[in-house]
């Protein structure tokens, strides 16, 4: 079977990594991918907002599954174009990708259905966001409804910059995602992502994982994209997986199906783990960055049969096998990064660094010039490894880093902390 997988990112690379292993495979195609992606992929430069392109491209080749790694194209249809030309996809329709296009969407499901998740109000203009403020008080969280590039929350402290929150979004700081805010109660608790398969019918629970999402040593400084992460989240004990497969998941699963609207593809949960249990921060429709770099590498059965099973309904006969031993992912960054960074500096040695013991590094934004690996985004490098605890993965995972050559790179020293505090 022919493939064809969208998007550009480390979360791409890894997908495209684990998709080329599996015996069902003739070719792979990656739109547009990336410097490392061409390894294992052919990349072909097509426009994921053209329908007309993809869709041509798909009978053109013969493409058996598409894979859609982004939620813009999600949130945008693509998988509903893809499905009404009978072309098989693995992402769900723009009406379940609302789970992640509008927050608001995601809370009044949650409200109707009982999910556990902050308490909210949404808001169509400022005047109404800032009394409900002041009533409330901080701390408390400020949210563009729509996609923001994951910069439109504010977690905040004080009553002050939560006004300024809903200033700024209602002066469209976020464009059209920004003409809704939803104000939610501050949750407290340990962050973990939860990830479920879901066939429009039955959910089978993936795996879990712990970002690390502030660009400092300790968690400090702005959010970013994330900067790391490992798999399994330690905080995420068997009952806690059940319970959020019980009390989150399953019940989304059965309203979309009930709406008629049902989902397919990777449900992302973002949970904080409070004292009474989990409690959902947000949904994503698709496969988490860096998370999904951790989990392709703990992947032991095909990736692409599991995907397949997803996009044709069949998930309830599908077994998803893992290898038991933990994997850490340190993300590399080019300096400046989640500001302004430069583009272009060589990058060194990664072949020599890639061959450490269960070492696997993948890449984000990348490109080959004239011959030479040259950065090409803010997040470059997912340098990746299994081990038999977190600890030894994180000690081959910055091995391997420390033998990078990238003067312009950066990264977290400390991937894995509370993992490691709990070994
Ligand atoms: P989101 O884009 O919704 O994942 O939010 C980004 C980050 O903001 C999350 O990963 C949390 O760290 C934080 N956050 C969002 N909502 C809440 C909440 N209700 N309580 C505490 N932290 C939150
Ligand atoms: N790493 C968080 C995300 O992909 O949304």
């Amino acid at each position: 079977m022919n493939v064809l997988v969208i998007g550009s990112g480390g979360r791409e690379h890894a997908l495209c990594w684990a998709i080329a292993k599996s015996p069902q495979l003739s070719t792979l195609f990656c739109a547009p991918g990336n410097g490392g992606i061409a390894d294992v992929a052919e990349c072909v430069s097509l426009d994921a907002g053209n329908h007309g392109a993809i869709v041509a491209f798909c009978r053109d080749r013969d493409i058996g599954l598409v894979v859609i790694g982004p939620e813009a194209p999600l949130v945008d249809g693509l998988a509903d174009t893809l499905e009404s030309e009978a072309i098989p996809v693995f992402g769900p329709s723009a009406a379940a990708a609302q789970l992640e296009g509008s927050k608001a969407f995601t809370k009044d499901l949650c409200a109707a259905h009982a999910i556990p998740t902050a308490a909210y109000a949404r808001f169509g203009d400022a005047k109404s966001a800032k009394t409900y403020l002041r009533e409330r008080g901080a701390p408390i969280v400020i949210k563009a409804d729509g996609l923001a590039a994951g910069k439109g929350v504010t977690v905040a402290e004080d009553l002050e910059t939560a006004l300024a929150a809903v200033e700024d979004c209602f002066a469209g700081a976020f464009g059209e995602a920004g003409a809704e805010v939803v104000i939610e109660d501050m949750l407290v608790g340990e962050e973990a992502s939860f990830f479920a398969l879901v066939d429009g019918e039955t959910a089978v629970p993936l795996a879990t994982a712990q970002d690390h999402k502030r660009v400092g040593d300790g968690d400090t400084g702005p959010n970013t994209g994330g900067m790391g992460a490992y798999s399994p989240a330690s905080v995420m004990t068997p009952e806690l997986c059940k319970r959020t497969m019980r009390e989150i998941i399953e019940p989304t699963v059965a309203a979309l199906r009930d709406a008629g609207t049902p989902y397919k593809g990777v449900l992302f949960a973002g949970l904080m783990i409070t004292e009474k249990g989990p409690e959902l921060i947000e949904y994503n429709v698709r496969f988490g960055d860096p998370e999904c770099q951790v989990l392709m590498l703990r992947l032991k059965s095909d990736a692409l049969a599991a995907l397949l099973a997803t996009a044709e309904g069949s998930l309830r006969d599908h077994r998803v096998e893992w290898h038991s031993d933990p994997a850490l992912t340190v993300v590399m960054a080019a300096m400046g990064y989640p500001g302004s960074y430069g583009k272009g500096s060589e990058i060194g040695n990664l072949a020599a660094a890639g061959k450490g013991d269960g070492v696997q590094i993948f890449h984000a934004g990348t490109a080959r010039a004239d011959g030479r690996l040259v950065a090409a985004g803010g997040r470059v490098l997912n340098v990746t490894a299994r081990g038999a605890t977190v600890s030894q993965a994180r000690e081959r995972a910055y091995h391997a880093v420390s033998q990078i050559e990238w003067a312009d790179g950066f990264c977290r020293s400390d991937i894995g902390w509370r993992a490691i505090e709990r070994e």
